[in-house]
């Protein structure tokens, strides 16, 4: 599948390895994102043919691709879990499953840095936070006052 610079962008995260994520996955029937984010690479995916169930910590994420592959939700090829990849093998939801490929787009969402609430960044005064989701149990601040 052929893609246009941008054609998968969205105001909260324009994901930056579409071409090389369809280069190497456009193949696949299933897929297992583990790091879903604004849903821009599941996005591809599905387009390319794929039924992509994905994973995030952050609530955020989960709701922002949930409503941008509404569709695609709806008719079962996508699904979307609140989970950390690093416990994947403990998610009840995925016992059984395989997967053709797994992708991992690790780091920040462009949505976690623009929001000065998140902590992610050093603009604008904003607080030392930096959680992923709110399963973590502790600030950057506080864990730095502790250790
Ligand atoms: C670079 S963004 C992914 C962008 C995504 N590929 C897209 O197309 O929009 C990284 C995402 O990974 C998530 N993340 C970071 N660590 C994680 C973890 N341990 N488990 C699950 N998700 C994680 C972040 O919350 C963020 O949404």
């Amino acid at each position: 599948m052929q893609v246009t610079d941008g054609a998968f962008d969205a105001p909260y995260h324009a994901p930056v390895l579409v071409a090389e994520v369809l280069q190497h996955l456009g193949h696949a029937h299933s897929v297992l994102d583990g790091t879903l984010g604004g849903g821009g690479h599941s996005a591809a995916l599905i387009a390319a043919g794929a039924t992509v169930t994905a994973l995030d910590r952050d609530p955020q994420a989960i709701a922002a691709a949930r409503a941008r592959l509404a569709d695609a939700e709806r008719d079962g090829r996508f699904a979307a879990l609140r989970a950390n990849f690093a416990e994947v093998d403990a998610l009840p939801a995925l016992a059984g499953r395989t997967f053709d490929g797994i992708l991992l787009d690790l780091g920040v969402s462009s949505h976690q840095l623009d929001d000065a609430q998140r902590g992610f960044t050093f603009r604008e005064g904003a607080p030392l936070d930096m959680r992923m989701g709110d399963d973590a149990v502790m600030t950057a601040a506080e864990w730095l006052e502790t250790s």
